[in-house]
């Protein structure tokens, strides 16, 4: 066991690439593909990976890269996410993490971006870093054989079955149209599409090749999973711009007349259930934090959005980690506001973790009240945030990451 005076702390190089792709095996407990490697190394150039050494071996591994997100009402934010987070299992539990975050934080800090981004494998991990889950994903499941649409569900058409390479000169058009709409979805680069259009047997999780149904304004990637007794669709990407995209592709894929049961990841207000005749056919296997997002410049990032209603607040903002909290007047005349620090007396106190969780709308002030993490003078103030924070287009995050 080595002593944590032996940790040293560096940017990666280009000689480090198998170490980190062992780490990142080793931490998340699988083996990138040939085509996992290729993407990794055209989206994350080494100069932003902060590794840890041990002996001059890395043990530890973050990467930082820039993205953009859509926030409420279609604008555009410079983000800074992070990704493949790694620790060896020989060295946990000794702060490591702790200290690239501050090395990370430094450069995000630096570059002025009002907003950081990241997944989690862990939810009990990033909350005290001022991380707040921003989007939720639920797994869910239905017999097709069985599922059957509502009488006045439109039946539009206009969907088509395309091969890979029409997949791949369509799709990615779609997808930057429905994720300039869409809050919590970002940029996506080529080399994510490419990684998704060249896949190899590694790639496929014991399923099919990927399938593609596409429509003018919305689309559908889905593999055949065959467990023996069931043929199961997984779908792993359902992009619709419109409720007409979005029937007309349903439609077609309840079509698929050989396949037992369809199984699909949605936000939480997703209309399925609505659309079909069985409310209780569609079941959730499963309920969980996606995104999450930490507010680096409360200011920058309080004025990027629209909003839903007027407001005139003071709200405090307690951030223990980054001290990038403060007090602030919050006000919104015609969807925009105006956030300034303000000697006032705060009327609204949160810490930044639950104003990162509000600010695309997924979660409710209300709620946050309810379970003691967002005081208030009064529950009409309360009741101020939650109606202005409040938006008519769920946020989904538009690719993990
Ligand atoms: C999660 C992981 C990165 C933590 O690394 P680490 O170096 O052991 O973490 P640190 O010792 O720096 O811990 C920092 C803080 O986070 C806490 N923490 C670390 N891992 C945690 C977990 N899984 N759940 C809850 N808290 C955790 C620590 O208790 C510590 O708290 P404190 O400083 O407030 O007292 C590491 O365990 C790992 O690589 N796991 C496998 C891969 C993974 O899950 N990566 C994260 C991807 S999002």
């Amino acid at each position: 066991m080595s002593h944590d005076d032996q940790i040293l702390f560096r940017t990666a190089t280009d000689s480090d690439w198998d170490a980190l792709k062992l780490l990142i095996s080793t931490g998340f407990g699988f083996h990138p593909s040939e085509n996992d490697a290729t993407m990794m190394r055209a989206l994350h150039s080494p100069e932003n990976i902060v590794v840890a050494t041990d002996g001059g071996v890395p043990v530890a591994m973050a990467v930082g890269f820039d993205m953009e997100f859509t926030v409420p009402g279609g604008h555009q934010v410079p983000t800074r996410g992070i990704t493949w987070v790694s620790v060896a299992p020989t060295h946990r539990r000794r702060g490591i993490l702790r200290s690239m975050f501050e090395k990370l934080h430094e450069t995000i800090t630096a570059s002025g971006a009002p907003l950081a981004a990241l997944t989690a494998s862990d939810a009990g991990i990033y909350g005290r870093f001022g991380y707040g889950p921003a989007t939720v994903e639920e797994q869910i499941t239905f017999d097709r054989r069985f599922a059957r649409f509502q009488a006045d569900v439109p039946d539009p058409g206009g969907v088509s079955i395309v091969d890979a390479r029409t997949a791949a000169a369509t799709l990615p058009d779609i997808y930057d149209r429905w994720r300039l709409l869409t809050p919590g979805a970002q940029q996506r680069p080529t080399a994510h599409w490419d990684r998704t259009f060249a896949e190899s047997a590694d790639d496929k999780n014991g399923g099919s090749a990927l399938f593609f149904l596409t429509h003018a304004d919305g689309y559908v990637a889905y593999r055949h999973n065959y467990d023996g007794s069931e043929n199961v669709v997984k779908v792993s990407q359902f992009v619709a711009i419109t409720p007409q995209a979005y029937a007309a592709l349903w439609r077609a894929l309840i079509g698929l007349d050989l396949v037992t049961r369809i199984e699909v990841n949605q936000h939480p207000d997703d209309p399925l259930r609505l659309l079909l005749t069985d409310y209780r056919s569609v079941r959730t296997k499963s309920r969980t934090d996606h995104l999450w997002l930490r507010i680096m410049d409360v200011p920058a990032a309080l004025q990027a959005r629209d909003y839903a209603a007027d407001l005139d607040t003071v709200i405090e903002i307690d951030d223990p980690y980054l001290d990038a909290g403060g007090t602030f007047r919050l006000r919104v005349r015609d969807g925009r506001a105006t956030c300034t620090p303000t000697d006032a007396s705060p009327q609204v106190t949160m810490a930044s973790d639950v104003l990162s969780a509000l600010y695309l709308g997924t979660h409710r002030a209300r709620t946050f009240a309810s379970a003691h993490r967002l005081r208030a003078t009064d529950s009409r103030a309360v009741d101020a945030v939650d109606a202005a924070f409040s938006v008519d287009r769920p946020a989904v995050l538009g690719y993990g990451f």
